[in-house]
């Protein structure tokens, strides 16, 4: 496209036809104050603070919705300029109120920022007041009408990035102001929380209820939100070691620019719970008692050192925490490798999607996200199968909705129940609980006849190919109809439509990795993309959501039974020996217990010590009971926490830890992207990171090093891992880094398998159960499903929040009201909930919208309904959970 020249300020300066003067401006470092535009919003041209002069014709221009046109001579700061640009903003702070001093917004606020660069003191203006009360929208959101200035950006963060619309423009003239349909309150209407909107405002007309101070932080410190696996970049205000605020870092290149959910922004004040441990607590007589640390280091290294002298190493175990930094996951697997001399260690990351991405491996070699999060925006056609975006991943299911309402990508849903995107979906296929890989086989049937054999492939992935269209033969849209109970029609129609897709972008979540047969999910979604050509390039990819916090960081370090730091296998003797010099030892050979057989060998006596680092067996394993038993019967139990968790209150030893917001650090996100977390504060009283915990601990094992803190462990990691090494802490602070990244003069992978299709890593393509219709067993005819909640955290931190535990969410299932009738159950009703011996009671509420043959576990569903599960529930090869549904009985109660 032809550039147009115009001169600019007196320069010449040259951009596309389509470019505005403003952002021509922004590109040369000109300043043009503006008050209604942000480059992330449709712009609007509300203000006019952005007022300009074309010299040529005389004319004043909205820079930022004017484009550039050749013969423009514009001139940003002439008189007339500025002149009419004070007017402007006199006339909004004549409608403004006189409360700078005391208002939320304090130096942050635009208005007053634009008046003081223009010399603005007093308004000349006879003042116009607007009369309106603050009011506490809900326990996120105050709202302070006096001080809108009507720039609209909060209507359209609300409609252009959370895709919402929640709000919009009420009344007219000077009644005209931002509220939801009919003033509804924001709880009643599709409002997320997420706080774009307030973000957004460039006054205090919307600001943070939870706000603990009305005074600005005296910093802002950059840091990731470790609340989910998305990775958001935020900036953490606080003042004294108490955090006030957060807002996104508004940087571009992280995966949520100027995006937020409710639990980033506003969940952070778990961080000031007076809840915390301050001090380390040794059990005496029955009873947590203070100690100092030495003590309870010393009694922590002695004790572990008699375990494994008198019952051998592998009696030791150890489970490392998603929630804790990559170095502090590293650490800990080297303290049991190198330290105890076993395998035994494992994190949160195995109750969340390990076998599902094992079955993506079979087929290119490795299960992660091909692709970043942000080229989901960029596909034509999305299939989300299987998971919860909008609570899983908030930003993943923002760029869905942003996908199908601004570009136009069609979206197709399989799931079992409504989980908010049907509005959005072009398609929405309703299958039964548990039949998802009937319908991945029965897709993958009808594409092979659409898109024939991957055009690239290798001699021996033909032949793959070949036996997988055998296996899949049965998967007759017929038989897939039977099975899945989604119409054969719709099966050849999805097909057709998927095969043809320019580009897409396939996406699913907990729903099937912790369902059974996830690893075989795993298999068939990787055929699916590899098939369709559809990894490899920019626009589309396998997008799995179920991981949460830094799972992927705790499982590249290796804290994992049978992997080194970087996936290598810990059977492979010539890895154990590249390790086994680093580390300056022979490495143990023998596979370790992962966290759900490291329980129940508690629980059998094989297991004696176990070191459990910021996770909570007992509320986020199935069986909770069983699992309080197990741990019971340890001879030792040392729980590392920021909190007194229900784990925590059986320790023999409990050592208090430090947030990510008082340590520095990196995780890694499910993109990949390796980030930083930056110390904004001290910890409270004499909690210490994870980091010098573990370091102190190895000391006293023996374990001399030259490691000093986290920059050590750091380059070590460098070293040791080799997708990680051109990730050096230098890169790290100028941006994030996807893995693999080998060399530090290169940015990292973005992409996956660019350079060619990935070779097939398993000769046979897995056994398929043949499909047939699910049989319900008379005694428990119901499927009971668990979803997750946008307002609490994998890590439990979320509970510790007082903003969001303020929302109150009822804990709660919804019946079909058919379902409920013959058994005498009403709305809001309660129902005991059995799945044999185990018994749950509950409310019901009653919705058509709930399938019937199903009961839905609204929120907070893993803490409620986690007993209803066992141990036993388990896909035992990858030591991964089902924990996602459990065929139960129900029947009315009165207690
Ligand atoms: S909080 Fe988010 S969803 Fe709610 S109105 Fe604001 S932008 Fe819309
Ligand atoms: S509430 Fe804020 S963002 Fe919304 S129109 Fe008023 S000033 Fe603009
Ligand atoms: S919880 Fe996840 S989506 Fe929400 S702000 Fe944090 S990283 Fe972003
Ligand atoms: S910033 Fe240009 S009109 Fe508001």
């Amino acid at each position: 496209v032809e550039q147009i020249t115009i001169i600019l300020d007196g320069i010449e300066a040259s951009g596309h036809p389509e470019t505005t003067i403003l952002q021509l401006a922004e590109e040369m470092g000109i300043a043009i104050p503006s008050m209604c535009y942000d480059s992330h919003l449709t712009p609007l041209g509300a203000c006019r603070v952005c007022l300009v002069e074309d010299e040529n014709s005389g004319r004043l221009l909205a820079s930022c919705v004017t484009p550039i046109a050749a013969g423009m001579n514009i001139n940003t700061k002439s008189a007339r300029v500025l002149e009419t640009r004070r007017n402007v903003v006199e006339l909004m702070l004549a409608s403004h109120p006189d409360s700078c001093i005391v208002c939320d917004e304090g130096n942050r606020c635009k208005l007053r920022q634009i008046a003081t660069d223009l010399g603005i003191g007093l308004v000349s203006f006879e003042k116009i007041p607007i009369y309106h009360e603050v009011v506490d929208l809900n326990p996120f959101i105050r709202r302070d009408l006096s001080k809108c200035v009507k720039c609209g950006r909060c209507i359209r963060a609300d409609q252009d990035i959370a895709v919402v619309g929640a709000i919009d423009y009420t009344d007219r003239g000077f009644e005209s102001r931002p509220a939801t349909f009919c003033d509804a309150p924001l709880e009643k209407t599709e409002c997320n929380f997420c706080g774009i909107c307030v973000s957004m405002c460039p006054t205090g007309a919307l600001s943070a209820s939870s706000r603990v101070s009305t005074l600005t932080g005296d910093r802002a410190t950059r840091t990731t939100c470790p609340l989910c696996a998305a990775g958001c970049q935020i900036l953490l205000e606080h003042r004294q070691g108490r955090v006030l605020g957060v807002s996104p870092a508004k940087d571009d290149r992280s995966v949520n620019h100027v995006s937020l959910c409710v639990k980033g922004h506003y969940g952070m004040d778990f961080i000031n719970s007076e809840g915390r441990l301050t001090t380390p607590l040794i059990r005496k007589n029955g009873e947590l008692t203070a100690a100092a640390w030495d003590e309870a280091l010393e009694l922590v290294a002695s004790r572990f050192d008699e375990i494994k002298k008198n019952k051998g190493p592998g009696a030791l175990g150890a489970i490392g925490a998603s929630s804790c930094t990559n170095e502090e996951n590293y650490l800990l697997q080297k303290l049991v490798r190198v330290g105890w001399g076993c395998n035994n260690v494992d994190s949160g990351a195995r109750l969340r999607g390990c076998a599902l991405s094992a079955g993506i491996a079979e087929v290119l070699g490795a299960g992660e996200m091909t692709n970043p999060i942000s080229h989901i925006r960029d596909a034509d056609e999305i299939l989300v199968i299987g998971a919860d975006p909008l609570n899983e991943n908030p930003i993943a299911g923002q760029l869905i909705k942003q996908a199908v309402k601004l570009s136009g990508a069609r979206l197709t849903l399989v799931n079992s129940i409504d989980q908010g995107l049907t509005a959005f979906a072009d398609a929405r296929l309703c299958l039964r609980p548990g039949a998802h890989n009937a319908f991945l086989a029965g897709l993958i049937r009808e594409i092979m006849d659409v898109c024939k054999l991957p055009r690239e492939s290798n001699d021996d992935d033909v032949a793959w190919f070949a036996k997988m269209r055998e296996k899949v033969e049965v998967f007759t849209p017929e038989k897939v109809e039977e099975a899945t109970g989604i119409p054969a029609k719709l099966v050849k129609k999805t097909a057709e439509r998927l095969g043809n897709a320019k580009s897409l972008a396939i996406i699913f979540g907990a729903d099937l990795a912790c369902e059974k047969g996830a690893r075989l999910s795993g298999v068939l979604l990787a055929t699916l993309a590899r098939l369709t050509g559809h990894i490899g390039k920019a626009g589309c990819g396998l997008f799995p959501l179920a991981s949460s916090l830094n799972d992927q960081g705790a499982l590249d370090m290796g804290a994992q039974p049978g992997k080194l730091p970087g996936w290598h296998d810990v059977d492979d003797s010539e890895v154990r020996e590249a390790f086994g010099k680093i580390w300056d030892t022979a490495l143990p050979e023998k596979n370790g217990l992962d966290y759900l057989s490291m329980i129940e060998a508690a629980r059998a006596g094989d297991l004696a010590g176990l070191y459990v680092v910021g996770e909570n067996p007992v509320s986020d394993c199935p069986g909770g009971q069983e699992v309080k038993i197990a741990l019971s019967k340890l001879d030792f139990l040392v729980v590392q926490d920021r909190f007194l968790t229900e784990t925590a209150s059986l320790a023999d030893v409990v050592l208090p830890s430090a947030t990510f917001a008082e340590k520095d650090g990196s995780m890694t996100s499910v993109e990949r992207r390796i980030q930083l977390v930056r110390k904004a504060f001290e910890p409270p009283g004499q909690a210490r990171p994870d980091w010098e915990i573990l370091l102190d601990l190895m000391r006293r094992l023996g374990l001399e090093s030259s490691i000093k803190n986290p920059v050590d462990i750091f380059s070590e990691i460098n070293k040791a891992v080799a997708m990680y090494r051109g990730a050096t802490l230098k890169n790290l602070r100028r941006e994030s880094v996807f893995w693999p990244c080998v060399s530090p003069d290169e940015p990292g992978v973005e992409v996956l398998y660019t350079d060619s299709p990935p070779r097939i890593c398993v000769d046979e393509p897995p056994d398929l159960p043949a499909p047939t219709a699910p049989e319900y067993s008379q005694a428990r005819p119901f499927s009971l499903i668990l979803t997750q909640s946008l307002f609490q955290s994998a890590d439990g931190a979320s509970a510790y929040s007082k903003t969001l535990t303020k929302l109150n969410e009822a804990v709660r299932v919804s019946m079909n009201p058919v379902d409920a009738a013959p058994r005498g159950i009403a709305d809001g009703g309660m129902a005991l909930i059995a799945s044999g011996s185990l018994k749950v009671r509950t409310t019901v509420a009653l919705s058509e919208d709930t399938p019937r043959g199903i009961l839905v576990a609204e929120s907070g569903s893993f803490k409620a309904f986690g007993s209803l599960f066992t141990l036993a529930d388990r896909d035992r090869e990858h030591g991964a959970p089902c924990f996602y549904r459990v065929a139960v009985s129900v029947e009315a109660t009165d207690v």
